[in-house]
């Protein structure tokens, strides 16, 4: 059982280590470290056979409950380079924590998130030298469990595997802190209340990428989603949470059941408050949001994620009609966060939320 794990570390033969991809040109998930941590789930003997080993191919049966009936979840979170050669994790328990939220919801096994992090260390502190330096780079952290028993009946899996994979990354929209064109679904939906869409299921994602396709010809990065129900109220981006400044307040909707609730979503309002900001988490529709773009009193739009960071909005197209927000530009709240939690991820500051841990 895992309480008497010990995780083994096979390292990689110095000849079969890969090079390291050019810094100034990351992209996002496209280049993956020389090692990885793995682990499977049974029945009988819980989380066993725990291993850091070089990155490989996973052996699945094409029976594997996870290619017919879609078990499997994720996470992302990110390790840093501080100006101090120190490598540091945020909030990465925060990551497992949730990761158990969303394998109670899809019958998977709970982590032992204490254990995950000691070999999430372990695993990062092993390919350190793959965590880039740049303004905005990060080493990207994607842990995933699966069903991995071979049987067809729809039950849940008596095998599961858990792994992590490391990724060095630049921005996610490859454009670093410039803002988003976003395009308002009128049309398909991404969750409704008692699904999945609180998860973190990988089923949500591939659902998802029509309606990004549709996006990506009328010109925008990503898609903002409304509810289920009405069409009426904003829910997340997909790739991250949503922010709105209206007026003197910042106003996220509410986690109503069909939304991921975000650790920088967290983050961000616990920051905004610090510093005084009032923060209305809260039912918004898209007419209100658009009507107080008409009006001006709509100064900023942003998203949060692991991936985006703090993504500003610089556009809304809903309905064939586009609504520039800030003239297009980053906004004074947006930049200010944006900075504070690079700083502080990259341990360059005081953390009074005990948010960051050097690994
Ligand atoms: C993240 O921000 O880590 C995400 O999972 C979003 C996306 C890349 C799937």
């Amino acid at each position: 059982m895992w309480e008497d794990l010990e995780v083994a570390v096979e390292k990689i033969a110095p000849d079969k280590m890969k090079p390291k991809p050019p810094e100034d040109n990351l992209g996002f998930g496209a280049y993956f470290t020389d090692h990885m941590f793995v682990m499977t789930w049974s029945r009988e003997q819980g989380w066993h056979d725990a291993r850091i080993c070089p990155y490989q191919d996973l052996k699945m049966d094409p029976a594997a409950r996870v290619f017919h009936y879609g078990q499997a979840i994720f996470e992302g979170t990110k390790a840093y380079l501080g100006k101090d050669g120190q490598v540091y994790l945020f909030r990465a328990a925060d990551n497992f924590e949730r990761m158990n939220d969303s394998a109670l919801r899809m019958c998977m096994p709970r982590l032992p998130v204490d254990k995950v992090v000691k070999a999430l260390k372990a695993l990062v502190y092993l390919d350190r030298e793959w965590i880039p330096s740049g303004d905005g780079a990060s080493l990207y952290i994607r842990p995933t469990m699966i069903a991995a028993e071979p049987a067809l009946g729809v039950s849940p899996s008596s095998k599961y595997y858990f792994y992590i994979i490391l990724s060095p990354v630049g921005s996610y929209y490859g454009q670093g802190f410039t803002p988003t064109r976003i395009y308002v679904s009128d049309e398909y939906v991404r969750a409704v209340k008692g699904g999945v869409g609180a998860a973190k299921v990988s089923g949500n994602y591939g659902a998802s990428l029509l309606m990004s396709e549709n996006a990506k010809k009328a010109g925008c990065n990503q898609v903002l989603w409304l509810d289920a129900c009405e069409h009426k109220y904003v829910e997340e981006v997909g790739t991250s949470n949503i922010f709105f400044v209206i007026g003197d307040q910042l106003i996220t909707p509410s986690l109503s059941g069909s939304i991921l609730p975000g650790i920088t979503r967290d983050s961000v309002i616990k920051i905004a408050e610090s510093w005084g900001v009032e923060v209305v988490e809260r039912k918004i529709s898209i007419d209100e949001v658009l009507g107080a773009s008409n009006s001006g009193s709509l100064k900023e739009a942003f998203g949060t994620g692991t991936a985006a960071v703090i993504s500003p909005v610089g556009e809304l197209l809903y309905k064939n009609t586009s609504y520039l927000i800030n003239n297009g530009r980053p906004g004074e709240l947006s930049s200010r966060l944006y900075k504070e939690i690079c700083e502080l991820q990259n341990g360059y500051r005081e953390d009074p939320f005990k948010w960051v841990v050097r690994v």
